[in-house]
C-alpha cells in the first residue's frame, strides 16, 4: 500500500467543518444544482462551460475519446486564446479596467489596463513575428514576475507558438536541457532580476546556458535592473525595449483549432529528466475559465484578486495568465518574495489595492504562522471574501490559522487540488456551497470525476485509502509529454490500462462522509515548498560532482516547506573526510546544477546504503532516519547489518 509520512495521518482525525454563510450562498456564482446538472450530461455541461469563450468557429462534437489517452475537446471549434483574455474584454467596453496592479519589489507600481495589455500584447506578437516565429515554434521564457512575462506569453498564444516558461530561479543547465528538448528558436529573458532587495544578473546565467545551443536564433532581452554589465551576442541577441516598443498595436489574431497546441511546461517526474507536458487551446481555457469563475466565485470588475504564484509554474500559467484573464480579472502581481521590505508585505499590498480573493501555498501560509499572528493583524484585510490554497496537502493547523487571522474567522477557505498535467484545478471545495473541513479538498468539481481506488483498480469505501485516479477525460488534461508518447501512457495510463484510469500518483482516502483527503506523492517524487522535485533528478546532480560515489534521496516531511530533501551520500574512497565544508560544497553544487529550491535540507555522509537483493535501494529506511523514527522492518534488505552500519556512523559523525 501508499507509504504515508506519519505528520498526514493526523488529518484524518479532523472533523470541523465550516458552512458558507448565507449572504455568501445567496450571491454565490455556483450552486448544488451544478453537480447534479453536470452528473446526468457531462458533456452538456462542458458545452456550457465553453460558451464562457468566444469561438471564432463552433465546434461540433464536445469529445472525442477515441484516441485515447488522448483526447480531443471541443473538435472542429476554432478561437485564439489571447483574444479571449484580452481583446474581447476592451471590445466589450472594458478597456479601462485595469487588468494588472503590478508591484515591484523595490516598491515601483505599474497598472496595465485591457487596453493597455492589448496594446502590449499586440506589439510583442508582431515583434515574434517579425523575427521569424510562427504557429508551432516553441518559445521559451525565463523571466521574473513582471509584466513582460504576462506578455509574452499572451504574444506566443496570439500567434499559435508555443510558450515554454522556465522558473526564474532555474540554473543554465536545467533551462538548456529545456531549450534542447522542445528546440526552443527563441528565448526571452531578462538583465537581472530582484530577489530580497539585490539586484541578481540573469542574462549572464542565459548566456552559459545557451552556450552551443544549435535550436536558438534569437534572444530576446527585458531591461529591469539596468545592470550595465548585462552581456549582449551581436547578431542573437535583441532588447526587447528596442524590438517591442516599435512595432505597430495593430495585429489581427488568428483563429486556431481547439486542439492547437499552447504551451510545454516541464514538471518533474520519477527520472531525472524532465516531462515536458504539452497543452493544447479550447479544452484548457474552458477549464481555467469555468473554475477560476466558481471556485474562487469571482466576479468581473469587483473583485480584486491575488494569486501569489511564480509564472514558471502551472498555477502562474492556469490561475494568474489564462484562467483571470479569460474572466476579465483585476489582479495584483508582484515580483518579489513575502519578507522584502518586511514580513507584512503580501497585508500590506492586500490592504492597497483591497484585495477581495487571496490564492497561496500552504508553505507560506506556515511561514506566516512562523514569523506572527501580530503582523497580519496590523493591516486592513477587511476586502478580503475567498482564500484559497494549493500545491500540496494543507494541514488543519494551517488551514485554520489562514482562516482566522487572514480571513477573519468568516470567509472561506478552498482547498483546491490539481497538478500541472490536469490543466486546471479538479478536485475542490465551491465556497457557496461546500461546508469546509480544514485538511480535506473535498470533492471533484461539477463536470470532474475523480475517485481514490485499491491496487486493482476497485473503488475503496468510505474510510478506506488507496491511490487517486481520474476515471473520466477533462478538457484540460494534458494531451502529451513533448516528444516521449511512450512515456505518457507508461506514466499516467499503464498503472490501470484496463479501466483507462488517470493515475495521479497521489495517495488519497475517503472519510466516513466520501469526501477526499490527499496524502501526499506515492512515487519518487518530492514535494518542497509545493514545488515537484525528484529524487532521481537531485541524485543525479549529487552523483556529478567528483567526489560522489553514490546517492540515495528522500523528502522528509518538514513543518514548513511540507517535505524537506534528505540526502545520503557514499564518498569516493580518494575524497577527503566528509567534514562540514564537503557538505555545503555538495549542497551548493545540487543548486547550481538544478536551482536553490533543489538544494538539500540536510546531507549525512555514510558508508553504506540500504539496498535489496536486486539492488533497489530502501527509500522507506532512509525516510525512518531523516524523519528520527525507529527504523522499519529490514528483511528485505540484502545485508541486514547496513542499517547498523549507516547510524553508528551518523552517531559518530563519520
Ligand atoms: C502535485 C502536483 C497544482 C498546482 C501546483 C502543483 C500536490 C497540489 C494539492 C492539494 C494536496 C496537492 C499533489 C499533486 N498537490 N495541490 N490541494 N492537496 N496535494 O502542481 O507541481 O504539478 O504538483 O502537488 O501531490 O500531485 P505540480
Amino acid at each position: 500500500m501508499t507509504e504515508q509520512s506519519p505528520g498526514l495521518s493526523n488529518l484524518l482525525t479532523e472533523n470541523r467543518t465550516f458552512p458558507p454563510s448565507p449572504e455568501f450562498a445567496e450571491q454565490a456564482n455556483a450552486d448544488t444544482s451544478w453537480y447534479e446538472r453536470a452528473e446526468s450530461d457531462r458533456e452538456a455541461f462542458w458545452a456550457e462551460q465553453a460558451e464562457r469563450l468566444h469561438w471564432d468557429t463552433k465546434w461540433s462534437q464536445v469529445l472525442d475519446w477515441s484516441g485515447a489517452p488522448v483526447a480531443k475537446w471541443f473538435v472542429g471549434g476554432k478561437l485564439n486564446v489571447a483574444y479571449n483574455c484580452v481583446d474581447r474584454h476592451v471590445e466589450s467596453g472594458h478597456g479601462d479596467q485595469v487588468a494588472i496592479h503590478w508591484v515591484g519589489e523595490p516598491g515601483d507600481t505599474r497598472d496595465l489596463t485591457y487596453a493597455d495589455l492589448k496594446n502590449e500584447v499586440s506589439k510583442a506578437a508582431n515583434a515574434l513575428t517579425s523575427l521569424g516565429v510562427t504557429a508551432g515554434d516553441r518559445v521559451a521564457i525565463q523571466l521574473q514576475m513582471i509584466p513582460e512575462a504576462i506578455v509574452a506569453m499572451l504574444a506566443c498564444a496570439r500567434i499559435g507558438a508555443l510558450h515554454s516558461v522556465v522558473f526564474g530561479g532555474f540554473s543554465p543547465t536545467a533551462l538548456r536541457q529545456r531549450v534542447d528538448d522542445a528546440a526552443a528558436k527563441v528565448v526571452i529573458t531578462s538583465d537581472g532580476q530582484y530577489r530580497r532587495g539585490k539586484a541578481a544578473p540573469m542574462k549572464a546565467n542565459v548566456d552559459e546556458a545557451l552556450a552551443g545551443a544549435e535550436s536558438v536564433e534569437k534572444v530576446i532581452v527585458v531591461r529591469r535592473t539596468g545592470d550595465p554589465e548585462t552581456p549582449m551576442t551581436e547578431g542573437r541577441d535583441v532588447w526587447w525595449h528596442d524590438l517591442v516598443d516599435e512595432q505597430s498595436v495593430e495585429h489581427t489574431p488568428e483563429a486556431f483549432d481547439a486542439e492547437h497546441p499552447l504551451f510545454i511546461l516541464y514538471t518533474s517526474g520519477t527520472t531525472g529528466k524532465p516531462k515536458g507536458i504539452l497543452h493544447t487551446s479550447g479544452g484548457y481555457l474552458t477549464q481555467v475559465a469555468y473554475t477560476h469563475n466558481v471556485v474562487f466565485d469571482h466576479k468581473p470588475g469587483e473583485d480584486v484578486y491575488w494569486c501569489t504564484a511564480d509564472i514558471g509554474w502551472v498555477t502562474g500559467h492556469s490561475y494568474i495568465v489564462y484562467g483571470p484573464l479569460a474572466n476579465r480579472v483585476t489582479q495584483v502581481v508582484y515580483e518579489g518574495t513575502p519578507n522584502t521590505p518586511h514580513e507584512g508585505r503580501h497585508w500590506e499590498i492586500i490592504q492597497k489595492y483591497k484585495v477581495s480573493i487571496y490564492y497561496t501555498a500552504p508553505t507560506l501560509i506556515r511561514t506566516f504562522m512562523k514569523w506572527g499572528d501580530d503582523i497580519p493583524a496590523r493591516y486592513d484585510l477587511s476586502s478580503l471574501r475567498v482564500l484559497g490554497s494549493v500545491g500540496e496537502p494543507i494541514n488543519p493547523e494551517a488551514w485554520i490559522w489562514y482562516r482566522e487571522h487572514i480571513g477573519r474567522g468568516e470567509i472561506p477557505v478552498v482547498d483546491t487540488w490539481w497538478q500541472t498535467e490536469t490543466g486546471a484545478i479538479m478536485i475542490s471545495p465551491l465556497p457557496g456551497v461546500t461546508a469546509t473541513k480544514p485538511g480535506s479538498a473535498q470533492k471533484p468539481l461539477p463536470g470532474i470525476s475523480a475517485i481514490v481506488v485499491d491496487d486493482t483498480g476497485k473503488e475503496v469505501p468510505p474510510g478506506g485509502g488507496g491511490y487517486l485516479v481520474l476515471d473520466k477525460p477533462w478538457p484540460s488534461m494534458l494531451r502529451g509529454i513533448w516528444g516521449d508518447d511512450e512515456r505518457f501512457r507508461e506514466t499516467y495510463w499503464s498503472r490501470f490500462a484496463d479501466l483507462g484510469y488517470y493515475f495521479a500518483g497521489d495517495g488519497a482516502k475517503y472519510d466516513d462522509d466520501g469526501d477526499i483527503w490527499l496524502l501526499g506523492r506515492v512515487d519518487d517524487v518530492m514535494n518542497v515548498s509545493g514545488h515537484r522535485i525528484s529524487t532521481t533528478e537531485v541524485e543525479s546532480a549529487l552523483v556529478s560532482h567528483p567526489t560522489v560515489a553514490e546517492a540515495a534521496v528522500v523528502g522528509a516531511t518538514d513543518p514548513t516547506t511540507g517535505q524537506g530533501i534528505v540526502a545520503f551520500v557514499i564518498l569516493r574512497g580518494n575524497a577527503a573526510d566528509g567534514g562540514e565544508q564537503a557538505v555545503q560544497d555538495l549542497r551548493n553544487h545540487v543548486a547550481k546544477e538544478i536551482g536553490p529550491i533543489a538544494k538539500p535540507r540536510q546531507i549525512m555522509i555514510v558508508p553504506e546504503l540500504p539496498k535489496t537483493r536486486s539492488g533497489k535501494i530502501m527509500r522507506r529506511l532512509l525516510r525512518d532516519i531523516a524523519e528520527n523514527r525507529q527504523i522499519g522492518d529490514v528483511t528485505t534488505l540484502a545485508d541486514s547489518s547496513v542499517m547498523d552500519l549507516i547510524t553508528q556512523g551518523l552517531q559518530t559523525g563519520k
